[in-house]
């Protein structure tokens, strides 16, 4: 059964939000490089990578739909941080953002009757609830540690200590 018409034009335009997003946590990783905090810079270069991966599997799942994704312009990022708690509380913002955009994707794909498309969605619905959970324990971490020299560089080797995994369940 084919896609229709209402759900590939959310899920081309949900494969540019997933790249931007990748792009704006690439320019929290500067602000954090820039820094000296190396940790939290390797969180956001990792959450960048993911963000790409996301971003990949919503193309790959319309193509091999028989759909032809069409890649748009990407914004560009346009957040100035002073401070090391701002670009973790944009996170937090940015990422309730793209949850609203995946449930909307959601909400098309079910007033269609798409059940295939709302199973394919029902990882993203999971990893947004996750996505948040993390950006708001990292504002409550650097709101209750980050602000002397040493509970900094603590968090900050914290973060250095993750890696990169592709996510199994997706099909890249
Ligand atoms: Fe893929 Fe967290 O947006």
């Amino acid at each position: 059964m084919a896609l229709t018409p209402e759900v590939t034009s959310v899920l081309n335009e949900q494969i540019n939000k997933e790249m931007y997003s990748s792009y704006l946590y690439l320019t929290f990783a500067d602000y954090y490089e820039d820094r000296g905090l190396k940790g939290f810079a390797n969180w956001y270069e990792i959450q960048a990578k993911e963000e790409m991966d996301h971003a990949l599997a919503i193309r790959r799942y319309l193509l091999d739909n028989d759909f032809k994704p069409t890649m748009e312009a990407i914004a560009k990022p346009d957040k100035v941080f002073d401070n090391d708690l701002a670009p973790l509380e944009a996170g937090l913002e940015h990422e309730e953002y793209v949850t609203s955009l995946i449930h909307h994707c959601y909400e098309v794909a079910h007033s269609v009757h798409d059940v295939r498309t709302m199973k394919f969605l029902d990882w993203f619905v999971a990893e947004q609830g996750e996505e948040e959970t993390n950006a708001r324990d990292m504002i409550t971490n650097m709101k209750l540690f980050g602000c002397d020299p040493k509970g900094l560089y603590d968090l900050d080797r914290e973060y250095q200590a993750r890696t990169y995994v592709q996510s199994a369940s997706l099909n890249l």
